[in-house]
């Protein structure tokens, strides 16, 4: 695990059993909430995939893991609110960013540079839509 995860892990706990509540009154963060929903239903890449094909509807699953719609909550509460996580099947803590890779390396797209614009953006769309969700970070994934 590196720092930054390390860091991501410690922070996120201190907010363990709290409320989502993202603000969305300044201008920026209204910008980056249109940018991440753009984002993720931007589809593109050699299956046309965005997000929003695996994450855009509800009881879908895939390989018998079940795939939370992260355009509201309870999806949100699930899938947004439970990372940073320690993931048994790869025996790591993984931080947003990791999760983001791997799901962009699902669709088929070349990995977004770490902590760059689009994953700051996609973080606070989902971030917004768990209105009301309980922080359960840091969790325990498959
Ligand atoms: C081809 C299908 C596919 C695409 C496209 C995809 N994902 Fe995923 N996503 C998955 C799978 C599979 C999982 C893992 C579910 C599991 O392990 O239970 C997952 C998990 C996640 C999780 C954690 C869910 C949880 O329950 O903890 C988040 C958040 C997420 N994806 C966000 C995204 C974002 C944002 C994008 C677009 C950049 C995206 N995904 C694109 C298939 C996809």
């Amino acid at each position: 695990m590196n720092n930054l995860e390390a860091l991501a892990a410690w922070i996120s706990a201190e907010s363990k059993g709290h409320k989502f509540q993202l603000p969305q009154s300044h201008p920026q963060e209204k910008r980056m909430y249109d940018m991440g929903k753009r984002a993720f239903h931007y589809r593109a890449g050699p299956m046309d995939f965005a997000c929003a094909t695996c994450h855009g509807q509800t009881d879908i699953r895939i390989r018998l893991q079940d795939l939370p719609d992260l355009r509201s909550n309870p999806g949100d509460g699930i899938g947004f609110a439970a990372w940073p996580a320690y993931r048994v099947s790869s025996g790591q803590m993984w931080s947003m960013q990791h999760r983001l890779n791997d799901c962009y390396r699902q669709q088929r797209f070349p990995y977004p540079g770490y902590a760059s614009d689009v994953t700051i953006a996609l973080g606070v769309y989902m971030g917004v839509n768990a209105q009301g969700a309980v922080a359960a970070a840091p969790a325990i994934k498959r």
